[in-house]
């Protein structure tokens, strides 16, 4: 058992003595997938909040602390001490990415690793963004010195389906340009952070960086309402975004870097290579049992060729290997959340009333802590699962017989993030890129949709992002440009 009873506070390693909660894993080690006792974290309220609040805002003292002022090479040589003990605890976290959110081991070990290269990357790219932005510039007889600096406090909240991973590519640029962090670990992948604490108190000065732990509303809302709060960096579902946003008392001065939903489509024409589509439509749809901001949520097929897609992509569905994340081969998981399976029942429910039918053999079935992907056909506007992200294993599928069908879909669609476009000829790909492009920020060509590589930007429009992550990108989204002017004399 792991009993997560040390915070984060001040450059203190705190001992927490006040009450707890139990953290469950939905995996288990025999072949009875059920609940499993992992541990504890503790249940904080307003006063760690408080706690916390506190010494980010005099870490930053209105920009004239000692992280905020501190030199871009000493900032980067804290974060590089940071990152060489961080890979000392690789074991003991991927372990725990297993545990605490069913994620394969292979996927586990790409996630920490992925993290480590994207704080490296981040030192090379603030090293660079650093040298270019010392350059003078004169105009008009005017010399000008641009720099970038840091915002103020920052509130990171990062998923539970990339605790680390996604959850660092708020904190690592926010914390590097100088912004005081408060961080709270979400629900899931709590455990995970343990290890990491020692190596954050070693590497930063106090007040730098802040960890609690607790329900949002009982440690996110009073770090809101404090007024202290100038960044809100989330990942996560915009009802929490607003909700949090809405607490701040001074909106107005309130940034926000939001990564939030989306219900990415692909859409596959009538001369795709159908192998190649089935395959990226699998991973894309499935990956981690589509939890996955980035997931597509939602199938679109030429109805010429949705019977053969459709037997072909229910037949490889049935074929992939479900088990315990350490197993090899496996893809699917055990699902952390626990009311997950009841939700993904629903919407299956929901869409077999509509007229839907679950075309794969296996579809629907359940363990008490998964359900076997379900792929749904035909899917009408009716049902729930095409309007919900359902963030879950079930694989939604409609046809089309006009591509501007699904293009006035996206058009309508609350949500703006990416798409994958299924198809061989230049000749019609060419213009739908022009539209596509318009309607969500990334164009997957013959692939499936995906946040990497890291130094892409990763964005959404209408409600699925507010403001841009990529290497290059969240430097700048955690910092302000400033410069000096001065005239020749
Ligand atoms: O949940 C959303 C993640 O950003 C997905 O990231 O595309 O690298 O799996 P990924």
């Amino acid at each position: 058992l792991l009993n997560q009873d040390t915070y984060l506070i001040n450059g203190e390693l705190k001992k927490w003595e006040g009450q707890t909660t139990p953290v469950f894993s939905t995996i288990s080690s025999t072949d009875a997938y059920g609940p499993t006792l992992l541990g504890s974290i503790p249940f904080m309220g307003e006063a760690e909040a408080n706690e916390a609040v506190q010494a980010a805002s005099e870490a930053y003292n209105n920009g004239q602390g000692l992280w905020p002022t501190m030199k871009v090479a000493d900032r980067i040589k804290c974060m590089e001490r940071f990152v060489e003990q961080m890979k000392t605890t690789r074991s003991e976290v991927v372990k725990l990415l297993m545990w605490e959110i069913g994620k394969s081991l292979g996927d586990s070990e790409k996630e920490f690793d992925r993290t480590v290269e994207y704080i490296y990357d981040t030192i090379t790219s603030l090293k660079e963004l650093n040298t270019r932005s010392a350059f003078f510039s004169k105009v008009q007889g005017i010399n000008a010195m641009v720099r970038r600096g840091p915002l103020g406090v920052v509130l990171c909240l990062g998923p539970y389906n990339y605790p680390l991973n996604e959850t660092f590519s708020l904190l690592i640029p926010a914390l590097i340009m100088g912004n005081p962090v408060i961080f709270k670990p979400a629900k899931h992948g709590v455990l995970l952070i343990s290890p990491l604490l020692e190596a954050f108190r070693n590497s930063f000065p106090k007040g730098a960086i802040n960890i609690v732990y607790g329900r949002g509303r009982e440690v996110a809302s009073p770090i809101m309402k404090s007024g202290k709060v100038d960044i809100l960096a989330l990942i996560g579902n915009s009802k929490s975004a607003i909700a949090l946003q809405d607490q701040h008392p001074n909106k107005n001065r309130l940034r926000l870097i939001l990564g939030l939903e989306a219900k990415n489509p692909a859409i596959v024409l009538p001369d795709a290579d159908l192998d190649l589509a089935i395959q990226e439509c699998i991973a894309g749809s499935l990956s981690f049992n589509g939890q996955r901001c980035t997931a597509l949520k939602i199938i679109y097929v030429h109805e010429s060729i949705a019977a053969e897609f459709n037997k072909r992509f229910a037949a490889k569905v049935d074929a992939l290997a479900f088990g315990n994340p350490w197993e090899k081969g496996v893809f699917l998981t055990p699902l952390p959340e626990k009311d997950k399976p009841a939700y993904i029942q629903e919407l299956i429910d929901d869409a077999l009333v509509n007229g839907a039918s679950i075309i794969n053999e296996k579809g629907g079935q359940t363990t008490p802590n998964a359900i076997f992907p379900a792929v749904l056909f035909p899917v009408n506007k009716a049902m729930r699962v095409y309007h919900e992200e359902q963030f879950g294993p079930v694989v939604p599928i409609m046809t089309f017989s006009e591509i501007q069908e699904p293009l006035n879909d996206m058009a309508e669609s609350n949500y703006g993030q990416q798409v994958s476009l299924f198809g061989k000829d230049i000749t019609t790909i060419a213009p739908l890129i022009d539209a596509l492009v318009n309607l969500v920020c990334r164009v997957n060509l013959n692939s499936s949709c995906q946040r990497g590589p890291d130094v892409f930007p990763f964005t959404g429009r209408k409600d699925s992002a507010v403001g841009t992550l990529s290497i290059h990108d969240a430097l700048r989204s955690f910092s302000i440009r400033t410069f000096v002017a001065s005239k020749d004399n």
